[in-house]
């Protein structure tokens, strides 16, 4: 397939914004996006390191990455790859956490060695959770950085499970892999993956933070659907703020590329 083109390409206080007429466009564009920041830190650095996401958004991103990998020579073969979350309490081995997810979308469908993808253990006892997360800090900085962190955003201009809250501007810019509360919208968003039931939504999750994410080389932002509009739009234009968490990645806008599609923004 030939690479999609932009119907719009704008400069925001948020970054590079690349607006697509359609989400399916937009994945693609993406995912050539994550190849060829794989193929140009193999040819920088012999390795290449990805933050990765879940949810509904990146569906198509991982559908088309696999295709990349089957029909046009994409190998993870010398990639790590680091997801941004994981719900807290729930094993890998369930269908609902982040680790099955990956398995299902991307990671049974790749050359990505199994000791390669990361992704951080929800069944970690609450005594060892701040040592599990300094020791997954550790592990993105012993493969070198990451080249490029994919995120989606939340209704509630979420990213990862950094939730919005009243936290000063240089404290949140400093916040560490972490455990977090999830924020009322997040579990009602959630409870699509519960078969509606926001009940039984987890009600913590370990994340990245944000000082994880932003350190990224590159950061690729994702926002599909009306839905995600009015989020995007604060992060894009308001000033940075922890009640809008995405609005902080304006501090590091040189490096961030927005994929959207034609709902998604004004
Ligand atoms: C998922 C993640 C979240 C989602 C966000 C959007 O790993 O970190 O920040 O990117 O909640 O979710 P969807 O794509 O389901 O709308």
């Amino acid at each position: 397939m030939t690479a999609p083109l932009p119907a719009r390409n704008l400069e925001t206080p948020g970054g590079r914004v690349l607006v697509f007429a359609n989400k399916a466009d937009a994945s693609v564009a993406a995912a050539r996006q994550i190849a060829s920041t794989i193929d140009a830190a193999r040819t920088l650095r012999g390795k290449a390191c990805i933050g990765l996401s879940t949810g509904a958004t990146p569906t198509g991103v991982y559908r088309h990455l696999v295709e990349l990998h089957r029909s046009d020579g994409l190998s993870f073969r010398d990639v790590s790859t680091f997801n941004l979350d994981e719900y807290y309490g729930v094993s890998p081995a369930e269908e609902h956490s982040y680790r099955y997810y990956m398995h299902q979308h991307l990671f049974a469908h790749v050359d990505l060695s199994p000791n390669r993808s990361h992704v951080l253990d929800g069944t970690t006892p609450e005594f060892a959770v701040d040592a599990h997360c300094a020791e997954y800090e550790r592990w993105i900085e012993l493969d070198g950085g990451l080249d490029l962190q994919l995120l989606g955003i939340g209704r509630n201009g979420h990213i990862g499970f950094n939730e919005p809250q009243s936290l000063d501007l240089a404290k949140a810019l400093a916040l560490r892999t972490h455990l977090i509360y999830l924020h009322p919208t997040t579990i009602e968003d959630g409870a699509r993956d519960f078969g509606g039931d926001a009940s039984l939504v987890p009600r913590q999750a370990l994340t990245m933070g944000v000082a994880t994410i932003l350190a990224a080389r590159s950061i690729l932002i994702l926002a599909f659907g009306a839905a995600k509009r009015p989020a995007t739009m604060r992060a894009l234009f308001e000033a940075p703020t922890m009640e809008i968490p995405a609005s902080l990645i304006q501090t590091v806008r040189d490096r961030v590329v927005w994929i959207v599609d034609a709902e998604a923004i004004d």
